[in-house]
C-alpha cells in the first residue's frame, strides 16, 4: 500500500460498546522489584527520571504495541524486523525491551542468536528461551558486553533520553556493531489522523500529539523523535539507510482484514496505555502549568471516548528505520572522501527509501 493512501473504511462497522475488543485485558504477572509509586502507578528507580510507569497495566500496552508491530508487518516474511541479518549473526541486543516480547520472539525464530534485552525494570517473564538473556540496566552506562551485535533495535523510546543521550546511545551502538552490522529502530508518534471528515476539527483527538510534544519537549526528552530518528542515525555514521511509514488505524473501523486487527489491537494499546504514557509526564512537564492527577484522568477518560466513537477514523503513523554500520573498506572509503571534499557533510551516504 502507498505510504499515503487513505485507509478504506469498512461501511459496515457499527461498535457495540459492550462488545469484547473493548473490554478485554490480560493480566500479566507480578515483577521482583518494586519500584516507586506515584499517583498510583509503578515507576523504575534505577535511573533519575524515566516518564512512562512499568507496571502490569504498561506491561499490557507493551504487549499490545508488541503484537500491534507484528500484526502491521505481517505482510514481509519476518515481522519483527527488516535488517537482513546474514547467516553468521550471532548476537542482538533490544534497548529498552520493555516486557521483553520482541526479544524473546526473535530469540525463539532465531536459535542459534543470544539475544538480550536490557531495561530499567525487570522484565514480568516467568520462561524465556535458553537464548535470551534479560537484563536489568541503564542503558546509558557504560557497556560491559563482550561481544559485538549483529543487530541492535529499539522500539518506541520516544521521551526516553534528551538529544544528547540519544546521540552518545547511538555512538555506543556504533562501536558495539560488528563491521555491516545493523541498527534497527521502530517509532510511533501519537498525532492524530483522520482522511475523511468523520472527525471534528475541534475534537480532542487532534490535541493528543501537540499535548503530549509540548510536555516532552518541556521534559528536555522528547515525544516527536519519529522526525529525526532517520537522520539521528544517519548522523552516527550509519549507511545503506531504510525506512517504511505507515499508517496504524486506531479501532477496527478499516475494512481491509489487516488493517482492522491492527486498528483493533492498537485500540487497546491506546486505551491500557494512555493514562500511563500522560500521567508522569503531564503532572510534572503539563502545559501552560503541571497538572493535577485529577487533571490527566479526566484529559485521558475524554480521549479514550472519542477513540470509542464508532463513526470516528482515526489513525497514527508509525516509521521503521533500518541502517548498516559500514565494513571497514567502506570506512576506509569514507576517510578518503573526506580528505577529498574536506567536509564531512560530502560523505557520500547510500538511502534508499522503502514505501509501504
Ligand atoms: C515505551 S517502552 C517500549 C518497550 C518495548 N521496546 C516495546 O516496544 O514494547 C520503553 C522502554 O524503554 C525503557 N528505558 C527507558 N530508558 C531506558 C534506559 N536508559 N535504559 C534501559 N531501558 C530504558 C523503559 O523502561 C521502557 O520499558
Amino acid at each position: 500500500m502507498a505510504d499515503d493512501a487513505p485507509i478504506a473504511v469498512d461501511p459496515n462497522i457499527y461498535l457495540n460498546q459492550s462488545d469484547d475488543w473493548q473490554s478485554e485485558t490480560t493480566s500479566i504477572g507480578s515483577s521482583i522489584y518494586k519500584g516507586i509509586i506515584e499517583n498510583g502507578r509503578r515507576y523504575q528507580t534505577l535511573k533519575n527520571e524515566y516518564s512512562y510507569p512499568s507496571d502490569e497495566q504498561q506491561f499490557e500496552a507493551y504487549e499490545a504495541t508488541h503484537l500491534a508491530a507484528l500484526v502491521a508487518d505481517s505482510g514481509r516474511p519476518n515481522p519483527l524486523f527488516q535488517a537482513p541479518l546474514g547467516p553468521s549473526a550471532k548476537n542482538i541486543l533490544d534497548v529498552g525491551t520493555g516486557k521483553g516480547s520482541w526479544a524473546i520472539d526473535v530469540a525463539d525464530m532465531f536459535p542459534e542468536i543470544t539475544v538480550r534485552g536490557v531495561d530499567l525494570f525487570p522484565p514480568p517473564v516467568t520462561w524465556m528461551p535458553p537464548n535470551c538473556i534479560l537484563e536489568v540496566d541503564d542503558i546509558l552506562h557504560e557497556w560491559t558486553w563482550r561481544e559485538k551485535f549483529d543487530l541492535i533495535h529499539f522500539r518506541v523510546i520516544q521521551c526516553a533520553f534528551t538529544p544528547e543521550e540519544t546521540e552518545h546511545l547511538l555512538k555506543q551502538c556504533y562501536d558495539n556493531l560488528e563491521p555491516g552490522g545493523w541498527i534497527e529502530h521502530l517509532e510511533l508518534h501519537p498525532n492524530v489522523y483522520c482522511d475523511d471528515d468523520s472527525i471534528p476539527k475541534d475534537n480532542t483527538l487532534f490535541t493528543v500529539g501537540p499535548t503530549w510534544d509540548a510536555a516532552g519537549d518541556e521534559s528536555g526528552r522528547p515525544m516527536n523523535i519519529i522526525e529525526t530518528m532517520r537522520e539521528s542515525i544517519e548522523k552516527a555514521g550509519f549507511i545503506d539507510v531504510h525506512e517504511i511509514n505507515s499508517k496504524w488505524p486506531l479501532g477496527p473501523w478499516p475494512k481491509d482484514k489487516t488493517m482492522k486487527e491492527l486498528g483493533l489491537i492498537n485500540l487497546q494499546h491506546w486505551l491500557t496505555g494512555l493514562e500511563g504514557y500522560a500521567m508522569h509526564l503531564f503532572t510534572k512537564y503539563g502545559k501552560p502549568v503541571p497538572w493535577s492527577k485529577e487533571e490527566v484522568q479526566v484529559y485521558v477518560a475524554g480521549i479514550r471516548k472519542e477513540l470509542t466513537n464508532p463513526r470516528h477514523h482515526p489513525y497514527q503513523r508509525a516509521r521503521r528505520v533500518w541502517a548498516r554500520k559500514p565494513l571497514p573498506s567502506e570506512e576506509a572509503e569514507k576517510t578518503v572522501n573526506i580528505k577529498k571534499e574536506g567536509t564531512a557533510a560530502e560523505i557520500p551516504v547510500q538511502v534508499k527509501v522503502e514505501q509501504d
